[in-house]
């Protein structure tokens, strides 16, 4: 007999089919009556959670036998980490395996904002070199500090990068590390001692608009901000405007507050470049994210510890 699982929402293709071979799967959002389908779940275990729709106490007391929430995705900021501790349920995340693939995607955006290279593509696709001249000039990344807000597994990643590219490393966590990088007590000092503020904090009700106009105007009309955590990190009216009104220099931008809606007023900056939340979107990283995902499941089947826990 193989376990059973609810998988809550559509996510990685090749994820879902080998969790579809591993696990009797019902997939949640194809049920006509979903809550009426849970009710005949009630014996069900473990949920493998895709995406960005939320998992919330409502959802735990609907299966209450539920002891794992194994996530596609490091962030498990829309996942009620609270109420899945009261109820004693285990959360897992991938969290590693993507560190890569989000830093080469943080950088394409410092590297981007800064050159603005998509800018000079549709420059000379619209005929405009010919008829205009020169792309106008940008700003290089050597020599530039780099303020790393978050410097975990993915900042770190990012840092090495960056150093690389010749700029300097600076950062700001909560907790200082054992790093060679110069710290910053608080988010303010860290964008007013940087050029680009580069953002990798988790999301949630602990960062939320940790990055406000304070914090932009510390950064300053010759900053830029970057930011691969969660639009929520960053109060997203504030930057419009800011970037409108040229109040900092430029934004690379790969998450928004209410995914997938990107305010339109953001299409037509030319100083902002903004990725559909593609940092960790290739075929090896999200293979290997779906393996821990599908591994952790697995072990707890086996009655072993999970690899990645949360909670
Ligand atoms: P991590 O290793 O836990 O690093 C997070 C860092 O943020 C830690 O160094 C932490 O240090 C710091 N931090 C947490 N709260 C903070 C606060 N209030 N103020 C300042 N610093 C704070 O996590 P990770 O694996 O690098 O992933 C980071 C985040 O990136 C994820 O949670 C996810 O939201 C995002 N992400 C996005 C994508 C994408 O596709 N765009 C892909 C992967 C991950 P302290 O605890 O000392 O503060
Ligand atoms: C994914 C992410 O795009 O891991 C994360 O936290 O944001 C990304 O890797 C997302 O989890 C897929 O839903």
């Amino acid at each position: 007999m193989k376990n059973e699982i609810v998988i809550t929402a559509p996510g990685h293709k090749g994820t879902m089919d080998r969790m579809g071979s591993e696990f009797a799967a019902t997939r949640l959002w194809e049920q006509p009556d979903p809550a009426a389908t849970l009710k005949k779940l009630a014996h069900v275990r473990a949920i493998a959670h895709f995406g960005h729709s939320k998992v919330d106490g409502k959802l735990m007391d609907a299966l209450p036998k539920l002891e794992l929430i194994s996530n596609f995705g490091v962030g498990v900021d829309q996942i009620d980490l609270d109420a899945a501790r009261q109820r004693k349920i285990i959360v897992t995340n991938t969290p590693d395996v993507l560190n890569d693939c989000v830093a080469d995607c943080a950088m394409a955006l410092v590297l981007n904002t800064l050159r603005k290279f998509p800018q000079s593509d549709a420059y000379l696709r619209g005929g405009n070199w010919a008829a205009k001249g020169p792309y106008p000039l940008c700003t290089s990344l050597g020599g530039k500090v780099l303020g790393v807000l978050g410097l975990g597994r993915i900042g770190e990643a990012i840092a090495k990068r960056a150093q690389a590219f010749g700029m300097t490393i600076r950062y700001h966590n909560r907790k200082k590390k054992d790093v060679p990088y110069a710290y910053d007590p608080d988010p303010g000092a860290l964008a007013k001692n940087s050029d680009v503020l580069m953002i990798v904090t988790p999301g949630g009700a602990g960062t939320a608009k940790l990055v406000n106009a304070k914090v932009l105007d510390a950064l300053g009309p010759q900053g830029y901000l970057v930011n691969v955590a969660r639009g929520s990190v960053v109060d997203e009216a504030v930057l419009l405007r800011y970037l409108q009104e040229k109040k900092i220099a430029g934004a690379g931008l790969d998450v928004f507050e209410h995914e997938p809606k990107v305010p339109a007023e953001f299409y037509s900056l030319d100083n902002a470049v903004l990725f559909p939340h593609v940092a960790s979107a290739t075929l090896e990283t999200r293979k290997a994210m779906g393996d821990l995902q599908v591994e952790n499941l697995l072990l707890h089947f086996a009655g072993k510890p999970v690899k990645t826990r949360v909670v």
